[in-house]
């Protein structure tokens, strides 16, 4: 059965294998990749990340949920969100998004990033959701804080990725925040 969970104006849904060429088109895409922490530098990263999507969707015990983003009315597609469970403390897990260019600007990460805290603090009652972003990546720190994250640290300089040392700030929401919202 395929998962899925339906924001106001999209649809967030398991990803299969004919998604492959709009990942790549995505992960090859500077505009989108230059803060994401994720290493999908070549071909076989891409296919793995998109087989990975796949095989974990089967998963009885599934702690990753990484999803393509569709436009329902024609299946476009706009992106994918990550939405991983911690193993070693389930009651936890971190939320990503990356979209298209041509989605930006419009709130509709905002509208994931919701639709993604009522899956994690609803559906699976989790303790703490929390969201990492580059810390020159101001439009994904606007969407985490108007999603109502608390700001937690900057993890400095701790990984190098294509082109520089990656600074990383981390923000964090718990279920009595959300429930007090
Ligand atoms: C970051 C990203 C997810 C934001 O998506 P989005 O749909 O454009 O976000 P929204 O429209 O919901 O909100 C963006 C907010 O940031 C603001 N913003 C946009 N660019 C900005 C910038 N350079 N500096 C500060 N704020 C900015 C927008 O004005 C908007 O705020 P507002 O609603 O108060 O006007 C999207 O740009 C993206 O996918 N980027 C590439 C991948 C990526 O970096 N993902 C995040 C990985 S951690």
């Amino acid at each position: 059965m395929v998962f899925s969970l339906n924001t106001r104006r999209l649809v967030l849904e398991d990803m299969n294998d004919r998604d492959l060429a709009a990942m790549n088109g995505i992960a090859r895409d500077p505009r989108v990749m230059k803060y994401v922490l994720i290493w999908l530098e070549n071909d076989e990263q891409i296919a793995g990340f998109v087989q990975h999507a796949i095989e974990e969707a089967g998963q009885p015990d599934r702690h990753d949920y990484v999803l393509a983003i569709r436009e329902p009315a024609t299946g476009g597609f706009a992106g994918f969100v990550l939405f991983e469970i911690d193993p070693d403390e389930q009651t936890t897990a971190e939320a990503g998004c990356i979209l298209r260019p041509e989605y930006w600007k419009a709130g509709y990460a905002t509208e994931i990033l919701r639709a993604l805290l009522a899956f994690g603090f609803g559906t699976l009652s989790l303790h703490r959701v929390y969201a990492k972003c580059d810390q020159e990546n101001h439009a994904s720190a606007h969407v985490l804080e108007k999603c109502g994250l608390a700001y937690e640290g900057t993890l400095r300089e701790h990984v190098w990725l294509r082109d520089h040392w990656r600074s990383t700030r981390y923000y964090g929401m718990l279920a009595d925040e959300y429930r007090a919202r």
